[in-house]
């Protein structure tokens, strides 16, 4: 049977139309999305605030949950405001304080010819009490993984969408970079600049400036980027969007991972392998400590998603 082992707290998932037992499986194994990836789906949290459980920026991870699934050709067969009520239900019945929140829109049974012309569109929800992402240690400072190969090119796909088949590549360099005994992987992209983590963003701090990327170098333009970006404005720290060479990056005095999952995950250490003419090359980023404006801005959004900053309230949506 199906246990929730790793799916702390959940007892009941939703799926076409109603709740099941968390150790209910009833998906054909026919179904088109097990088979090619035919999936979009959306990470989100809900953090305890005193007004009980927020969803962090629900309605922009629910317009890009849209936009995936309008990439894909599918045609949701619920709205945004019904899907909203959905994932509050699934708090709800779950008893949950905080959580990650997992909605799915997949191909299902029908056919299985590669065009998924016989199969339904279906939802799925999920929500459990999920921690650290990169493990308790993240706080600490994680190490990475710089990889020789390169990120999927925003030339092949349109990035921001979150499509299962494409996080194929995720799974196999994050399973790479923990053979390689580092916490995350790290890729460049095909212009050999830093892209992003299998599912997090970057950024650097160098010279008192704050630093990431965008789409242009083939990243997923996060919701926590986007957050974090706003946030450092406002603490007056001076923001940046531009490439990151690796250099930049190695250089760096302090660097972080951004994303719904890993929240922010100091980058203390390295292990670039990028180049598969040189051996594989150990350094630190700054002291090899998390720096000083990371733990700023990590404890600032910290506060901002368990609502204790008032002008970050407009991005929660309480349960209750
Ligand atoms: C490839 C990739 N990049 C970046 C992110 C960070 O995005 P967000 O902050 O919206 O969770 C994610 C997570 O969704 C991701 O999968």
């Amino acid at each position: 049977m199906f246990t929730n082992k790793d799916f702390p707290k959940a007892k009941e998932y939703w799926f076409m139309g109603k709740f099941h037992d968390w150790s209910e499986a009833i998906i054909h194994p026919m179904t088109h999305a097990l088979h090619y990836g035919n999936s979009v789906f959306e990470g989100i949290r809900a953090y305890k605030t005193a007004k009980g459980p927020a969803v962090f920026r629900l309605k922009e991870h629910l317009e890009r949950f849209m936009h995936s699934a309008s990439t894909l050709k599918m045609k949701s067969p619920y709205s945004i405001k019904e899907i909203t009520e959905i994932i509050k239900s699934v708090i709800k019945k779950n008893n949950l304080e905080a959580a990650y929140i997992r909605p799915l829109l997949f191909y299902s049974y029908g056919n299985l010819g590669l065009i998924p012309k016989a199969c339904p569109v279906e939802l799925l929800v999920g929500a459990w009490e999920w921690g650290a992402y990169l493990g308790e240690n993240a706080l600490t400072g994680v190490k990475v993984y710089i990889l020789p190969w390169r990120r999927v090119h925003h030339s092949q796909y349109d990035m921001s969408a979150k499509l299962g088949g494409i996080y194929v590549q995720s799974t196999i360099c994050g399973l790479i970079a923990r053979e390689k005994g580092c916490d995350e992987a790290l890729f460049l992209n095909l212009e050999k600049n830093v892209a992003e983590g299998p599912g997090e963003n970057i950024f650097i701090y160098k010279d008192g400036i704050l630093k990431t990327n965008d789409r242009s170098e083939s990243v997923l333009e996060g919701i926590t980027r986007t957050s974090l970006l706003e946030i450092a404005e406002d603490l007056g720290i001076k923001t940046r969007i531009e490439p990151i060479t690796k250099q930049d990056f190695l250089e760096a005095d302090e660097a972080f991972f951004s994303g719904t999952a890993a929240e922010i995950a100091p980058i203390t250490r390295v292990k670039d392998a990028s180049d598969k003419n040189v051996p594989e090359k150990d350094s630190v980023i700054g002291s090899g400590k998390p720096g000083e404006l990371t733990i700023k801005i990590l404890e600032t959004y910290a506060d901002c998603v368990r609502g204790k900053i008032k002008k970050y309230e407009k991005w929660l949506t309480y349960v209750y």
